[in-house]
């Protein structure tokens, strides 16, 4: 195995042009993870902002992007049990994905699932650690309930749906376009809303309010997801595309006892991390390798052509996810 490596690096904070191929020096794995060779690395929008200057690696991790990665366990770290040389996995990574190698913990790495190829297994952990933190442990979202998800045609949408229909909630969701919005129905969203043509408010307020909310737009859909809440309903905030500040009636949130909440993930610690890929590993799993649930995947892309999708995802042209592939 060569001590070297091909991988992409940002050369400096700006637009999808700053990404570029580099040789870096192959990662040793620390106690506790392993060396994944990686064959397809999954493409995220917070990729996007780390490459914009806008999300700056936690300490520690790679300064390479990418958050997640299919692949062959090629070294293990000491102390590792659950994994050895030759296994295929998949993983959520601190960062460094976009190379031929990555380290990162051995309890981040799920098995890649029955009947799954690596294209489609690197399209995994990234949305799914993201939605079932957010929608099943921090949302607590139950059968029956009314869900809506926004960005329904994004890696995290496309998610969404399919947990929240899978497990029995209602499933409504807002894209922007006819064309995303009927994928969305195809994987089991009750209504989506093209939003640019007509309100959720107002078909959420129809239906009696959404229990829970799974916002990355925010912006002025911060008021307007309030007002489209059930009482007693929660707002989980993942992300803030049209922007993080807005003026706010906290009464609402106080008359109708509504809950405001949110994460991100890449800081989160280890042992957090490890404990949303158990609980992945033990609902979620069985329901990739049964079909019942599968990723959405739109496209592939060379690893040196790693610009031209980050320019296509932030075109948002795409329904699913994008990926780089790399081995
Ligand atoms: N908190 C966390 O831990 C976490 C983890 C992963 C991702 N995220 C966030 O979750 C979001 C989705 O990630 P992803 O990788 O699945 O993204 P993605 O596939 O690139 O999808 C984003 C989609 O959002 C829709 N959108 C709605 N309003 C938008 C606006 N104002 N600006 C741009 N796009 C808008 C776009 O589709 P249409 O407008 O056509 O409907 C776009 O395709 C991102 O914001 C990301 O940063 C958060």
């Amino acid at each position: 195995m060569s001590e070297s490596m091909q991988a992409v690096e940002i050369t400096e904070a700006g637009g999808p042009d700053v990404l570029r191929l580099c040789t870096r020096r192959r990662p040793e794995p620390r106690a506790g993870e392993v060396v994944i060779r990686v064959a397809y690395a999954g493409v995220n929008r917070p990729d996007a902002l780390q490459r914009a200057g806008a999300y700056a690696p936690p300490k520690g991790a790679s300064d390479l992007p990418g958050l997640e990665a299919s692949g062959e366990v090629v070294i293990v770290g000491d102390g590792v049990t659950d994994w050895k040389v030759g296994d295929r996995v998949c993983a959520l990574l601190p960062g460094g994905g976009y190379a031929e190698y990555v380290a990162t913990p051995a309890a981040h790495c799920l098995p890649v699932p029955d009947g799954m190829d690596m294209a489609q297994a690197a399209c995994l952990p990234e949305t799914f650690f993201t939605v079932w933190s957010n929608v099943f442990q921090r949302g607590g979202l139950q059968a029956g309930e009314r869900f809506l998800v926004h960005g329904g045609s994004s890696g995290i949408g496309t998610t969404a749906i399919q947990l929240a229909n899978v497990i029995g909630a209602r499933v409504f969701t807002t894209a922007g376009s006819d064309e995303k919005c009927a994928k969305c129905v195809e994987l089991g969203a009750e209504r989506a809303i093209n939003y640019k043509t007509e309100d959720f408010v107002d078909v959420l307020k129809a239906e009696g309010g959404a229990h829970l909310i799974l916002d990355m737009v925010g912006g002025d859909y911060i008021p307007r997801n309030v007002r489209s809440l059930a009482d007693d309903g929660r707002l989980v905030q993942i992300a803030f595309l049209s922007g993080p500040k807005v003026e706010l009636n906290f009464a609402h949130v106080m008359m109708r006892r509504l809950t405001i909440t949110g994460s991100t993930l890449r800081p989160q610690s280890d042992i957090a991390k490890a404990a949303i890929a158990d609980a992945l590993l033990q609902n979620v799993w069985p329901l990739l390798a049964a079909g019942r649930i599968a990723p959405v995947m739109d496209s592939e892309y060379a690893l040196a052509d790693a610009a031209k999708a980050h320019a296509y995802m932030e075109s948002s042209a795409h329904i699913g996810k994008i990926v780089l592939k790399v081995g």
